[in-house]
């Protein structure tokens, strides 16, 4: 170990920008008919520490079962993929990247890792960490929105870029497509894409995994709350909203809800707005997208990906996806 090895940090979004897109979206949510808010907003400090205690829980299989999958492929993922650069697209604490990394190196190709996450914290930790862990890879940290920079992203070298921990579910159908879209533009002959997507199973497991019985998650979901109350002035109480985790069987996904416990109106100072919330009003915080093998594969084809290759976790936990872009 040689102790001086420093990652490389682009910062593509600064404190101004966060700012803006934070007052745009909550003013924009939570005047809506039906109120909501985008999940970005989730992950501060605190937010990110609550995400990874979630991912320990015993109710939580996606991240055992995706981390299961990896360990199993990922020295047949490095071989096929023959990439010298990873690329990981929220990347939050690079846990089960490490993975990914080892059988990379064993492989011999990889030269460089590029963790992109929105929360500066968590990604600045974990890119010094991983320098120390793994001397001699070439970490290139890139704070930015996953939504808007990944145009911005270094495209040196053979590329496979990782969007893991079913990510993707948390995006709506629309939003999906012109991310896959926008991704497939950037990618060039010879990159692979590695995809992460829980699959639809029995409604009780479902809902056990986004509803614990420690109450991580509800506190991870009312940590949106906290965020507003510091960074906009807002006056939210967070024990007058209740967790909700119901299954939306139509849209084949989980949808995480604050519902008010009475009727109180909650002003918001740097934003001049007053909210309102009738007793039993939601406020929709996170979807969780559940798909099946074969929507996983037409997604990706109609944005120009053809599947390589894809593992699935015994029960139909969870699938992960190779894919390259086909032209
Ligand atoms: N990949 C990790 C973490 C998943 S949690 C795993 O599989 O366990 C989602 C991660 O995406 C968090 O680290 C969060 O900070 C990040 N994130 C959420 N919205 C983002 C956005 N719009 N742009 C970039 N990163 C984002
Ligand atoms: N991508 C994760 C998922 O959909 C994010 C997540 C897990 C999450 N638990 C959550 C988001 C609870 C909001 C609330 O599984």
């Amino acid at each position: 170990m040689t102790g001086t090895a420093t990652p490389t940090i682009d910062v593509h979004l600064t404190a101004d920008d966060l700012r803006a897109a934070l007052e745009n979206d909550v003013r924009v949510g939570l005047t809506a008919e039906a109120k909501w808010l985008p999940p970005v907003w989730f992950y501060d400090d605190r937010g990110s520490a609550l995400f990874d205690e979630i991912t320990r829980l015993e109710e939580y299989y996606p991240t055992r079962a995706e981390r299961a999958l990896l360990e199993a492929h990922a020295a047949e993922i490095a071989a096929r993929s023959g990439a010298d650069t990873l690329v990981e697209l929220g990347s939050g604490t690079s846990d089960k990247s490490r993975v990914l990394l080892d059988a990379f190196l064993a492989a011999g190709s990889l030269r460089r890792y590029v963790p992109l996450d929105v929360s500066d914290g968590t990604l600045w930790t974990a890119a010094n960490e991983l320098v120390r862990e793994y001397p001699g890879l070439e970490v290139h940290a890139v704070v930015g929105d996953f939504d808007r920079h990944i145009g911005l992203i270094p495209s040196e070298g053979r590329r496979m870029v990782a969007f893991l921990g079913s990510t993707i579910g948390n995006f709506y159908p629309e939003h999906r497509r012109r991310f896959l879209f926008d991704l497939d533009c950037t990618m060039a002959h010879g990159d692979s894409f590695l995809l992460g997507t829980d699959l639809i199973k029995d409604e009780k497991k479902l809902i056990a995994a986004y509803d614990d019985a420690a109450g991580v998650t509800a506190e991870f979901n009312r940590n949106v709350l906290h965020v507003l109350n510091r960074e906009l002035h807002a006056d939210f109480r967070p024990e007058r909203f209740q967790h909700v985790a119901l299954w939306n069987e139509e849209e084949h996904r989980i949808e995480m809800r604050l519902r008010s416990l009475e009727d109180q109106r909650v002003p918001i100072a740097d934003l001049d707005l007053e909210v309102s919330f009738p007793v039993g009003e939601d406020l929709l915080t996170e979807i969780s997208t559940k798909f099946t093998r074969e929507g996983v594969e037409a997604e990706l084809f109609e944005a120009g990906f053809i599947v390589d290759a894809m593992w699935e976790a015994p029960e139909g936990e969870f699938l992960l996806t190779l894919a390259t872009p086909y032209c």
